[in-house]
């Protein structure tokens, strides 16, 4: 263990991330969602920083802002690159770090290795992705699914709530929406993909360790789900003929609750976050409604299974109720294992800092590296954050847990350079 101090390094940090967490589509609280105007005012602040840290940069067809190190111009020198990236969207009324921090600690790990004078051996690339969350359009891991070639022509078609499309938010926002097929990086151009990210959950906190390995990310599918109902008057339709979707919305609710928590074993989680109601008014019968869907767990066995029981139990709700509920998957990524040889580099970089093992855990929130993990093998750093709260604004992380969190990074580039 050697003795380090992360409070200069885990300030700039705050500060960083500060800056980030001020623009927002909404005074008073933190809204960034993709290609938007507040998503371009971030990007633009990244561009900065990355050149500020030496970076040369560039912005993808997905709006994903690049910035690349070369490899030193002494020592051993290879054309392959290591990546580095999280995300600069959030969710809506957002904590600040959920991934700008991990943005923010590639770029200070790059400034720590130059001022260190480290020449590595190969480039190092930081990736500030757009679109994680996936708030704003059905699919999510835009970005990240850009960058690893997993990419279907078909989203540039697909529509936020307004009719805007993704193809023409991309023109916008300044991006060649016609590239995003050929944007991916090749395989054998990548050394893997790192990211550090806060944990989203009570574990480090509770273990009293301010970083963690991350074993997997849960395999996760979104789904939207559309009921038709008959809408019809609240006053003279008798309960028993009625065909109400906010009524079978309700059932279907609960019954995904229900299949949730039996799934507690493979760390099952499914979720409806999200309702519409058609046409909404306190004397009319409902006649659509439609919800979302989300659902994790750590096999894609477990995951599946679960959708497929959703599914028969949809059927037998809208038969029972004379209503119509399809079930539409609108993302799916299998789990993604964290490669052993960068879960070492990570652990070693950790125990150097604490003096302790180092902790595993898995993750249930989704990361960009679900789909980085289709491209190369991927390492994820966790961070300790406070009470495990997150996709909230008192998401809080400490400035020595932001210090250690840089400096882990900047090890574990060494330690992969060391190789
Ligand atoms: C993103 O934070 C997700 O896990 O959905
Ligand atoms: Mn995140
Ligand atoms: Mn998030």
């Amino acid at each position: 263990m050697t003795s380090f101090d992360p409070k200069p390094i885990g300030e700039r940090a705050q500060t960083m991330i500060d800056n980030l967490g001020s623009i927002s589509a909404e005074a008073g609280r933190l809204t960034r969602l993709y290609l938007t105007p507040e998503h371009k005012r971030a990007a633009d602040l990244v561009a900065e920083w990355m050149r500020r840290a030496g970076l040369t940069v560039r912005m993808d067809a997905a709006a994903t802002m690049h910035g690349f190190l070369p490899p030193g111009k002494t020592g051993p020198r290879s054309n392959r690159r290591l990546l580095i990236g999280s995300h600069i969207d959030t969710v809506i009324d957002a904590g600040r770090y959920d991934g700008p921090l991990g943005v923010v600690a590639g770029i200070l790990a790059v400034e720590e290795l130059r001022a260190r004078g480290v020449a590595l051996p190969f480039g190092l690339e930081i990736l500030a992705f757009g679109d994680e969350e996936g708030i704003r359009f059905p699919k999510t891991l835009i970005g990240s699914s850009t960058a690893a070639g997993t990419i279907e022509k078909s989203i540039l078609d697909m529509t936020d709530t307004d009719g805007n499309t993704v193809g023409n938010m991309l023109l916008k926002f300044g991006s060649d929406p016609a590239a995003i097929k050929s944007e991916a990086y090749r395989r054998g151009d990548v050394i893997g993909y790192l990211e550090v990210h806060i944990e989203q959950g009570p574990l480090l906190e509770r273990w009293n360790e301010p970083l963690g390995v991350v074993l997997a990310i849960a395999a996760q599918s979104r789904h939207r789900i559309r009921i038709a109902g008959e809408a019809g008057h609240a006053g003279t339709i008798p309960m028993p003929i009625r065909h109400d979707a906010l009524a079978a919305a309700a059932e279907f609710i609960l019954m995904v609750e229900e299949v949730g928590l039996k799934g507690e074993k493979d760390h099952l989680v499914a979720t409806v976050g999200e309702i519409t109601v058609r046409p909404g008014a306190v004397n009319v019968i409902a006649g659509e409604a439609q919800l979302s869907l989300d659902v994790r767990a750590a096999s894609d066995e477990a995951r599946a299974q679960a959708v497929d029981a959703i599914r028969l139990r949809a059927r037998q709700i809208g038969q029972r109720r004379g209503v119509v509920i399809g079930v539409e998957t609108v993302h799916e990524k299998p789990v993604a294992i964290c490669a052993p040889r960068l879960r070492s580099s990570i652990g070693k970089a950790i125990s150097g800092l604490t003096g302790r093992k180092p902790r595993e855990l898995l993750s249930g929130a989704g990361h960009d590296g679900l789909a980085m993990a289709q491209l190369t093998e991927i390492g994820m750093i966790f961070v300790r954050c406070r009470a495990g709260i997150s996709h909230n604004p008192l998401e809080h992380v400490s400035v020595g847990d932001l210090g250690l969190a840089v400096e882990a990074l900047t090890r574990t580039i060494l330690d992969i350079a060391g190789e």
